[in-house]
C-alpha cells in the first residue's frame, strides 16, 4: 500500500516584516510581524507526500520541487521538519497500536509552484508549509494549524503565516526554547472581503542575496535595525492588528508603506549594503504616492519582500484607479517586455 496525501498552501505578503533571527538554529525571530494571506487561486504551493513499506528503504526520503530531485539531506531545515513531524506521527502511533507505522516508512515529497521560485515571491512560505500540512495530513496529525506553525518555522520563518488564512500574526516569543514563536490567525479574509493585493513582477530572476543570508548580515551590522526591532515594529504590531480589527484602510496602508521602507533601510544600512530596490520598484513606489496624491487620501500601499517585485494592497472599490494606473504607466517602462498578464497578477487578498 502507498499512504498518500495532496495539499496547497498559500503564499502570504507581510505588512509587518520578519527580518533578524534571535536564534537561527531554532529559527526564532528578533520582532514579531504580520501578513496577508493570498488567494490561493493565483499564487500557491501543491505537494503531495506518500510514504510506503515498499518504497525502498536505501532511497531514504525523498523531494522533488518543479521536476527537479532536491538532495534532502543538504537541508537542514527540510530534514528538521521531517524529524519533528515523525515524532509527532510516532506519538499517534504509540497511542494507537493497530495503526500502521508510517513513521519508519521512507516518504516521497513532490511540490509544484505557480510562480517563480527564490524570487522575492515568498516561495518557501508556501513551499514549507505546504510540506509541512501534507506530511501532517498523511500522519493523520492531530495537532492544529498554529501548533504545526512551529515546524514550518524551522523550514523558513516566514512559512509559518502560510499554514492560516486571512491576517496572521508571528508573535516572536521570548523562550528560548522557541515553544512560545507561533503564527496566530488575527481575523479571518472574511473579514475585510474587500482587501486586494496585485503583485508587479518586475524580475522573477533569483534575489541577489538570500534573505537567510542578508538578516544575518544586518543583524550582526545595521545600528538602524536595533532600533527597528526594539522600538518601531512593536508599536506598528499593535497598531497594524487595531487598524486590521476596524477595517481602517489608510492606517493600515500607512503602516504597511512605513515598515516596508524602513526594512529597506535597514538592508541598506547593512555593511554591505544590500539592494533589493529596482528602478521599477522605485517607480512603483511613486506611483502609489501619485495615486494616493491625486485621490487626496490614502487608497493604495505598496510592500516589498527580499527583491524587486512589488505587491500593493488596496480595497475592491478603487480597482480600476489602482490596477488601471498602474497597466497605463508602467506598461510604458523600459526592461517591460511582457504582456500584462505576466507581470500584473490582481489576486483577491
Ligand atoms: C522579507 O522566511 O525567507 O519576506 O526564515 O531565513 O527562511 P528564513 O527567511 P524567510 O524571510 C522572509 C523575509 C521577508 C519578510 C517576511 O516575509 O516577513
Amino acid at each position: 500500500t502507498v499512504f498518500r496525501a495532496s495539499t496547497t498552501a498559500p503564499v502570504n505578503i507581510a505588512v509587518i516584516k520578519y527580518w533578524g533571527k534571535r536564534d537561527a538554529t531554532l529559527n526564532l525571530p528578533t520582532n514579531s510581524s504580520l501578513s496577508v494571506t493570498l488567494s490561493q487561486r493565483s499564487l500557491r504551493t501543491v505537494t503531495t507526500a506518500s510514504c510506503s513499506a515498499v518504497y525502498p528503504a536505501s532511497e531514504g526520503d525523498t523531494l522533488t520541487l518543479n521536476g527537479k530531485p532536491q538532495d534532502i539531506n543538504a537541508s537542514k531545515r527540510t530534514l528538521a521538519c521531517l524529524v519533528s513531524l515523525r515524532s509527532l506521527r510516532k506519538e499517534v502511533e504509540s497511542a494507537n497500536a493497530s495503526l500502521p507505522k508510517l513513521s519508519s516508512y521512507p516518504l516521497r515529497v513532490v511540490s509544484e509552484n505557480n510562480f517563480p521560485t527564490a524570487a522575492g515571491l515568498a516561495s518557501s512560505a508556501a513551499g514549507f508549509a505546504a510540506l509541512v500540512r501534507a506530511i501532517a495530513n498523511l500522519y493523520q496529525l492531530p495537532q492544529s494549524a498554529t501548533e504545526l506553525s512551529r515546524i514550518a518555522r524551522q523550514g523558513s520563518g516566514s512559512a509559518c503565516r502560510s499554514l492560516q488564512g486571512g491576517f496572521v500574526a508571528w508573535r516572536s516569543g521570548t523562550k528560548v526554547d522557541g515553544s512560545d514563536s507561533l503564527a496566530e490567525e488575527v481575523v479571518p479574509a472574511s473579514h475585510w472581503p474587500e482587501m486586494r493585493a496585485l503583485i508587479l513582477v518586475v524580475s522573477a530572476e533569483k534575489k541577489d542575496v538570500p534573505s537567510t543570508e542578508g538578516m544575518q548580515t544586518t543583524v550582526a551590522t545595521s545600528p538602524l535595525f536595533a532600533t527597528r526591532a526594539e522600538s518601531i515594529v512593536p508599536g506598528r504590531m499593535t497598531a497594524i492588528e487595531d487598524a486590521i480589527h476596524k477595517r481602517d484602510f489608510p492606517a493600515f496602508a500607512d503602516l504597511t508603506m512605513r515598515d516596508s521602507n524602513n526594512f529597506h533601510a535597514c538592508c541598506l544600512d547593512s555593511e554591505p549594503p544590500i539592494f533589493y530596490l529596482n528602478d521599477v520598484s522605485r517607480a512603483a513606489i511613486r506611483l502609489v504616492n501619485d495615486i494616493n496624491r491625486v485621490a487626496g487620501k490614502i487608497v493604495a500601499a505598496y510592500t516589498f519582500d527580499a527583491g524587486p517585485n512589488a505587491v500593493i494592497y488596496y480595497l475592491d472599490e478603487v480597482s480600476e484607479v489602482v490596477a488601471g494606473t498602474f497597466k497605463a504607466i508602467l506598461g510604458g517602462l523600459d526592461g517591460w517586455d511582457g504582456p500584462f498578464g505576466d507581470r500584473l497578477k490582481s489576486v483577491s487578498a
